[in-house]
């Protein structure tokens, strides 16, 4: 090679070419494009013939390996076929799956306890480009029938299980099977329980989305979400095509953030469980509390389908505490070891009181209808030691 460079072009040019070896950890490929060794080369991975790289929006190799780990995550023990890609949060992995699957004229069948932001973007962006929803109760399945009988037009259930805050579960097998006979795809945000908890593609759901900002990451450090479906063509030309022109893709480092989370997900995972069952029973018997809602107390109205579906109860759990909205602020107000935080899944335990943070602007009435009462608290327990958790709850229901 020349040696005779100027001192501009040395900043500028990587001359160490070549890697000998591999490295042990997945490397960040921070690169928004990639270099063809000749014209031939990029003729034919532009044309399809040849695998390999263009443009990070289309499609990186950090950010690519993490999306096919997942995959096989939710993929787990299953003859099946699956893609996924990764995007840039939750959102906008939900967003791309239903403008995937979506038009003008269309109607999504869901839920009304779903995450907000995702209510909020079936009626603030859904449904002005002409896609209404309609929100019912998935508990109810002669009402999901008569809704699918009725509605030529609905294309796609959408659903969560368990639920924020009341941890209600869907019997993912019965509505599937429904929409299956009324030729509608099905969706489910798998964010709350994880692939390690379960896995609705064995129930014969078409698509998993997930906020990977939350237990998937783990540690609360980079934002992103997931999409992942059987049918591999859809995804490899609607979903891919929707990501690659909205741009709705992630970036490698907050897929490398995801990746390093990921490695500790089944660890996490058994000790959220176990220390959210911990709590759920030490706060059945705390005599200011009205009800905890956790799906493998026996007392949770969908224990039986929980037990069923699933195979631990995760890490979320809400309570309400009989005192109503000043009790609620109290309680909060007093933890100290716990941390107040709008996010959950991290290893850290984390408490929001809905009623005064995420659901102030919905009026009463209406966040009542979906068990967010005045005094509910919503706990997403971490896996600190156990004690220190029961401890920070005792102490503050003592200056309730
Ligand atoms: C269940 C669920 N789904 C989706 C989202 C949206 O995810 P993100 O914040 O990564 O866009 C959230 C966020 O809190 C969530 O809790």
């Amino acid at each position: 090679m020349r040696k005779d460079f100027q001192f501009g072009s040395l900043c500028v040019h990587d001359f160490t070419k070549k890697i000998t070896n591999k490295s042990h950890q997945l490397p960040i490929y921070a690169t928004s494009s990639f270099a063809f060794e000749n014209l031939q080369q990029g003729i034919d991975i532009f044309s399809g013939k040849k695998e390999g790289h263009l443009y990070s929006r289309y499609g990186n190799p950090t950010i690519e390996t993490v999306a096919d780990k997942i995959t096989r995550l939710e993929t787990y023990g299953l003859e099946m076929e699956a893609k996924g890609f990764l995007f840039s949060s939750g959102m906008a992995a939900i967003s791309s799956l239903l403008m995937a699957n979506v038009k003008s004229g269309d109607v999504v069948l869901t839920q009304n306890n779903l995450y907000g932001g995702t209510t909020y973007f079936f009626n603030e962006i859904l449904k002005p480009l002409g896609v209404a929803s309609i929100f019912t109760d998935f508990g109810n399945l002669e009402k999901v029938e008569n809704e699918l009988k009725k509605n030529k037009a609905i294309k796609m259930i959408y659903l969560e299980s368990p639920a924020n805050p009341t941890l209600a579960c869907v019997d993912l097998e019965k509505i599937a099977q429904l929409a299956q006979q009324y030729g509608v795809k099905t969706a489910i945000d798998n964010t709350f329980p994880t692939p390690y908890l379960q896995q609705p593609f064995k129930f014969g759901i078409d698509f998993i989305v997930h906020s990977t900002t939350k237990y998937l990451n783990g540690h609360g450090n980079s934002i992103s979400g997931m999409v992942i479906g059987k049918d591999v063509d859809f995804m490899l030309e609607k979903v891919w095509k929707i990501m690659k022109l909205v741009g709705t893709n992630s970036n490698a480092f907050d897929a490398w953030m995801l990746n390093n989370g990921l490695k500790t997900l089944e660890l996490r995972m058994d000790r959220h469980c176990q220390n959210a069952d911990a709590l759920a029973h030490f706060l059945q018997k705390n005599n200011q509390v009205k009800k905890v809602n956790y799906p493998s107390l026996d007392s949770h109205p969908d224990f039986d389908l929980a037990k069923k579906q699933m195979s631990g109860s995760g890490g979320m759990l809400s309570f309400e505490l009989k005192g109503g909205f000043e009790s609620g602020l109290r309680f909060v107000d007093q933890l100290d070891f716990c941390t107040i935080a709008p996010t959950l899944g991290d290893v850290d335990t984390l408490v929001v009181h809905p009623a005064s943070m995420s659901h102030m602007s919905i009026p009463k009435e209406e966040r009542e209808k979906v068990g967010i009462t005045d005094g509910l608290i919503r706990i997403s327990v971490g896996i600190e030691s156990i004690q220190d958790i029961l401890n920070d709850v005792e102490c503050a229901f003592g200056k309730v």
